[in-house]
């Protein structure tokens, strides 16, 4: 059983639609939906947004469920300045980029784990359908959907993602993160949770953001659209070939 988590109903809801034999369990105000996807069973949650929220949700859905291993589709606002709207980026580690607990530990380091970084063994298979979908991109999404938001010729970058009780909407903080954690890639608000929590209980774990914005004063503007018309396509496509 493979476990899947966003943090929103719109980023994934198009994969729940083609869930066969679902089966809906309610643990924790959140609810799990068990079934398969092609022939691999899979379990599909919404975290709702933030660390403590994804955190609950994956403790719950790994100790409930017992996948073997966990997939975050969602999307994330772009730092890296060479990366636009509709880009993927492959999540190679995750940084907590609020925890900071300094003098008593350096910034960055989650305190008694360690490090302030959690990395991810790329999944070959995961990685060769993002590059399939990236390939056959106008198959899942429109030209006109594409030129709506303004996305041309998505690319794939694999990298660090950071995350933090914090949606990123102006440039001075947008900046300040790329300065603070060199390659940083974009930022989310669950990601490193996730990780951290699937580092503690062992089980492998693999994100994909979608950038949605830039984490500039802009934002906000095109997100909930962003999220329900084309994030979502990204997610069936990537993750129903993942599953065949
Ligand atoms: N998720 C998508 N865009 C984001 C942003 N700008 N800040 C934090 N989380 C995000």
């Amino acid at each position: 059983m493979i476990g899947i988590i966003s943090a929103m109903h719109d980023e994934l809801a198009e994969l729940l639609d083609i869930l066969q034999d679902k089966k809906t369990v309610v643990l924790g105000n959140r609810e799990y939906h068990t079934g398969n996807i092609t022939n691999q069973k899979v379990v599909i949650v919404f975290s709702k947004w933030g660390k403590v929220a994804a955190a609950i949700t994956t403790t719950q859905l790994i100790s409930s469920f017992k996948p073997t291993k966990i997939i975050f589709s969602g999307v994330a606002g772009a730092i890296n300045p060479t990366l636009n709207i509709g880009d993927i980026v492959y999540g190679t580690s995750l940084i907590q980029h609020d925890m900071d607990a300094t003098p008593l530990f350096p910034k960055f380091e989650i305190p008694l784990l360690g490090k302030s970084t959690i990395e991810t063994i790329v999944d070959e298979k995961l990685y060769q359908c993002v590059e399939e979908f990236n390939n056959q991109y106008y198959e899942y999404v429109s030209p006109e959907e594409a030129n709506e938001f303004g996305i041309k010729s998505p690319k794939i970058i694999k990298g660090i993602i950071a995350s933090g009780d914090e949606f990123i909407s102006d440039n001075i903080k947008q900046k300040q993160l790329q300065n603070d954690i060199p390659d940083l890639q974009c930022v989310e608000m669950e990601g490193a949770a996730v990780a951290q929590v699937c580092d503690e209980y062992k089980i492998p774990f693999h994100i994909i953001r979608i950038i949605s914005d830039k984490a500039d004063h802009s934002a906000h503007i095109d997100f909930p659209a962003f999220t329900k018309q084309i994030a979502s396509k990204y997610a069936k496509g990537i993750l129903e070939n993942y599953c065949s």
